[in-house]
């Protein structure tokens, strides 16, 4: 038996709802396998702004560093979004968090389920084997460079800057993402342009000599797009800057027939923080309408983690079975569709 004080930051939108259902999911896990979950719920993003001016209180940040693992829903509120002259962002929280505390890797696995490739937006022979893992760099790179206004404020910019160990470290991840997979790794960049770029394939060229068993290739990050939609199955693991990986996960992610599917973890020291993909959906907010399946695939890669792989596994079959019986959230089957609330029962129930 093991105990885990994990912090929980269930956030805006839907966060609160789909949260609840990775809780009760780990309850069943706790309960037949005998640990001790504790959790503690922090207030981020648009909510904590509300309650406290900060999108990041510091009573959430210290409970963060003093727990085992963060369980995070998600943030973001459309009365910021059209806003460009807003001070505080809920955004601004999630990037502190992640730079705090040192979470520079962010995996997000992206695979297809076969009971699902009707919904997927590309053909089903064109889903056939998609099953891959993006290593997306989270602390460095244009969302974290010098960045701000010139000439009265009509000069804008954004840095793009990483140093040579920042990107070693997440190549490395990389490198063993691919060693536990298919033994395939693809960096993903724009070194036909970027500076910043050369040096990643330099440093990456350089480290391939240490993994002698590792398929590297590289691919212009354009071009990458291109082929996640025409031919997803050929990546195995993806490696590549903090802003590239935004844009090609959110394109990967609906491969699989729905946002709402997919998990991801975000890792680097100590404390990882596990979060759903999806945003905070704030018109389906309070309607248990939304998925909770990429929040309780999440809450699975939490277990695996802490350790608890068996655990981890039990989750991924409930969810398997769950689906494979042809239930689902509006989004997965509109026809006979069930709402979150029960969706969380059912995940659960099969946990046994
Ligand atoms: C993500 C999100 C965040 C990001 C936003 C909410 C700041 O899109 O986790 O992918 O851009 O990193
Ligand atoms: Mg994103």
């Amino acid at each position: 038996m093991s105990n885990f004080n994990i912090a929980v930051l269930d956030g805006d939108g839907i966060g609160p709802e789909v949260i609840k259902q990775g809780i009760k999911v780990l309850n069943q896990i706790a309960y037949k396998f005998g640990h001790k979950f504790r959790f503690t719920f922090a207030p981020v993003g648009a909510v904590a702004i509300d309650e406290t001016g900060n999108p990041l209180p510091e009573e959430t940040l210290d409970l963060c560093k003093r727990s085992d693992a963060i369980f995070f829903g998600s943030i973001g509120h459309p009365r910021f979004d059209n806003d460009p002259t807003a001070k505080v962002r809920p955004e601004q929280g999630l990037l502190r968090l992640r730079k705090e505390l040192g979470l520079y890797a962010n995996l997000r696995p992206v695979a297809g389920y076969k009971e699902l490739t009707h919904l997927s937006p590309l053909r089903p022979e064109r889903m056939e084997g998609v099953d891959m893992l993006i290593v997306r760099e989270l602390t460095g790179g244009i969302y974290f460079g010098e960045k701000g206004r010139r000439d009265g404020g009509d000069t804008a910019f954004d840095t793009c800057l990483y140093t040579r160990p920042e990107i070693q470290r997440i190549v490395k991840m990389g490198f063993e993402a691919a060693g536990k997979r298919r033994g395939k790794l693809m960096l993903v960049d724009k070194a036909n342009v970027m500076e910043s770029s050369r040096l990643w394939r330099e440093v990456t060229r350089e480290m391939a000599a240490d993994y002698p068993a590792i398929e590297l290739g590289f691919m212009f990050v354009d071009n990458a797009a291109m082929q996640l939609i025409l031919n997803p199955a050929q990546f195995d693991v993806i490696v590549t800057s903090n802003m590239f990986g935004d844009i090609l996960s959110d394109a990967s992610s609906v491969l699989a027939g729905s946002l709402g599917l997919l998990p991801s973890s975000s890792v680097g020291s100590k404390v990882g923080m596990f979060e759903p993909i999806h945003g905070s959906w704030p018109e389906g907010a309070g309607q248990d309408r939304a998925n909770p399946v990429a929040t309780i695939l999440s809450a699975a890669m939490m277990l695996d983690h802490l350790g608890l792989v068996k655990e981890g596994d039990a989750i991924r079959a409930a969810v398997n079975a769950t689906l494979e019986s042809g239930v689902g959230t509006e989004d997965l089957n509109p026809k006979k569709k069930v709402g979150t609330e029960e969706m969380g029962d059912l995940i659960a129930g099969a946990i046994g």
